[in-house]
């Protein structure tokens, strides 16, 4: 026993938030502590475009589009073969066991990032916030190994090795990150949240695909569904940062290298998971 009922609890905690937001209106976490970036949860947030650096955000959101659209079916980890079902069921599970590899290490590789940028407070608590908001969603995946797959959490997903590939790097060393890093540890970090921008379509198409296709019920697709929207809100702590902290030019270049040079490993890596599926 905590001491408090469920309906202490609830009351409490609604009275509270209340009472807080009525103070200082800005989003709360459950526990309620301040969101990182006032009305960032916000449907249709823009903050961004009306700070300093806004062009330099739009250019890179552009040139990160024409990577996307002439590498579709790569970025988006072969998801267009998952959507016409062209998978077998038995490589649909290796797939997510080697994508639930991938990811469950993406809360350390953020929070490394913070050691970098202890003088910047603000972005310190974005680092510190997105690290938090991912703990715990690499789980979601495991769910549906688990519940999808009868996989055994611990022995099956928890201690699975890599088998198809070597993992996705989500965030972590890239020559590229290491040079923008000694030019501006914030850019450096903000090229983990902008790279989440393809995120929400590609789990769409999947979550689309394990239903339609595949025939997976919704209580084992709650990752997809929640990544249908959730990296929308990582995107912007990067395009809030991009757009706020003015930076060299070289720094701008070098982001541009390191969006460069990270997507193209991410197209290879999904290239070579996908033929070793293929070779099966
Ligand atoms: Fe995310």
């Amino acid at each position: 026993m905590s001491g408090i009922t469920e309906e202490a609890e609830a009351t409490t905690r609604q009275n509270i938030e209340e009472q807080i937001r009525s103070v200082v209106p800005r989003d709360l976490l459950p526990t309620s502590a301040y969101a990182p970036i006032p009305g960032i949860y916000d449907v249709g947030w823009k903050l961004w475009k009306e700070l300093p650096e806004a062009d330099f955000a739009r250019e890179m959101r552009e040139f990160d589009d024409s990577i996307i659209n002439e590498n579709k079916e790569w970025v988006m980890r072969y998801s267009p073969m998952l959507a016409n079902g062209e998978l077998s069921l038995e490589q649909v599970k290796l797939s997510e066991l080697q994508s639930y590899l991938g990811v469950d290490n993406f809360p350390i590789t953020i929070v490394n990032h913070v050691y970098h940028n202890l003088k910047n407070k603000e972005v310190r608590d974005i680092i510190l916030r997105h690290t938090a908001e991912e703990v715990g969603h690499a789980e979601l995946k495991a769910d549906f190994l688990v519940y999808g797959f009868g996989l055994d959490r611990v022995r099956d997903v928890w201690n699975g090795k890599p088998n198809l590939s070597k993992p996705i790097n989500f965030g972590g060393s890239f020559p590229a990150i290491d040079a923008l890093r000694k030019e501006s540890p914030s850019l450096a970090y903000a090229t983990v949240p902008f790279l989440e921008r393809n995120l929400p379509l590609m789990n769409q198409i999947q979550g689309r695909a394990l239903r339609e296709k595949y025939g997976f019920p919704d209580k084992v697709l709650g990752f997809y569904d929640l990544h249908s929207y959730v990296d929308i809100y990582h995107e912007r702590l990067a395009l809030y940062i991009m757009a706020k902290y003015s930076a060299s030019k070289k720094a701008h270049e070098l982001f541009r290298n390191a969006i460069e040079q990270i997507r193209n490993e991410h197209i290879e890596v999904f290239q070579a998971q996908y033929r070793a599926l293929k070779a099966l």
